[in-house]
């Protein structure tokens, strides 16, 4: 397997005394999560795997060869989910942002490291790439989309820094981004020696142009709703502003629709030993409700 589950026994756990019928992996990725719930539970009848990513579909096809009669793979976004699933569901699980496996192909325009076009897209069908948005925003837009996905503490000088880069010739590449923050964005600082000063607009970037937040906050009522009785919904976050929609959603639903209890107060994390085999569990939370 490409991509080792993350948290996966715990995962497991909640759903340990539930007898599933029907079940949802919202972003069914290399299939790792989806293989571990379909080999605890032989009374799945029907799994809805979804991934915006088609070549990851391509994968999790193959890891979920032994169970294909039961799994149905699905090109499209989870916030659509309720277009492809007829029945309600006695499980969800989401695992937000991009993958490994997405984040080593340098064509996709996600890594750091490696030189790509600026694309970002999870969905190579989409409209918005990363290309259009460094060069087409406006200053105060790019300022706003590294200050608000990124959470990027230098977003003005980023956004200025682009804007007159991109005067001199058009933004192609991942590095012709990096050539041209490189005065503003350095190693060190408030930041800390290992953090590599490009990530927290890469991290804006790539939010925006998949409308992750967006999608997030569409998806989680729709999830909740789909929800048969006792059925339990997981999602496991990457950071703090995909961490606060879900914290916050779970809340009003617990306390004020009351139709939902919350099963883990604080998010779970991944133990010392994991984030030594799997360094992507570092900043993992995962947090579980069930349907009243
Ligand atoms: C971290 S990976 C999932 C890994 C998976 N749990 C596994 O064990 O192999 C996240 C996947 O979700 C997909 N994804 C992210 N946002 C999505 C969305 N809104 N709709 C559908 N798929 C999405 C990405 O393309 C990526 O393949």
């Amino acid at each position: 397997m490409y991509h080792e589950p993350i948290l996966v026994e715990t995962f497991l756990s909640f759903f340990s005394e539930l007898t599933i019928r029907h079940y949802i992996d919202g972003t069914v990725g290399a299939g790792g999560h989806a293989h571990a719930i379909l080999e605890a539970h032989p009374e799945i009848e029907r799994l809805y795997g979804f991934d915006r990513d088609p070549e990851a579909l391509e994968i999790a096809g193959e890891t979920l060869k032994p169970f294909q009669e039961k799994t149905t793979l699905i090109h499209a976004n989870f916030l659509d989910f309720n277009r492809y699933v007829p029945e309600s569901v006695e499980g969800i699980f989401l695992d937000l942002g991009v993958s490994s496996m997405q984040l080593d192909r340098p064509e996709k325009g996600f890594s750091l490291y490696k030189e790509g076009p600026l694309d970002m897209r999870m969905d190579p069908s989409s409209d918005l790439d990363a290309e259009s948005v460094v060069n087409f925003c406006s200053e105060k837009d790019l300022g706003k989309i590294f200050r608000d996905y990124g959470e990027e503490p230098r977003w003005r000088a980023a956004a200025k820094a682009i804007v007159e880069a991109r005067r001199k010739k058009p933004l192609k590449t991942t590095t012709d981004l990096t050539e041209a923050l490189k005065s503003v964005l350095t190693w060190g600082g408030r930041r800390g020696k290992k953090i590599n000063p490009m990530t927290l607009v890469f991290q804006g970037l790539r939010i925006y142009v998949n409308d992750e937040l967006g999608g997030l906050e569409k998806a989680l009522p729709k999830g909740i709703e789909a929800l048969a009785p006792g059925g339990r919904f997981g999602v496991l976050t990457f950071h703090s502003l995909e961490d606060r929609i879900v914290k916050h959603t779970f809340r009003q639903f617990a306390s004020q629709e009351k139709t939902i209890k919350i099963l883990t107060k604080k998010p779970l994390i991944a133990d010392a030993e994991e984030i030594k085999r799997n360094p992507r569990s570092r900043s993992a939370k995962l947090r579980f409700i069930e349907k009243l």
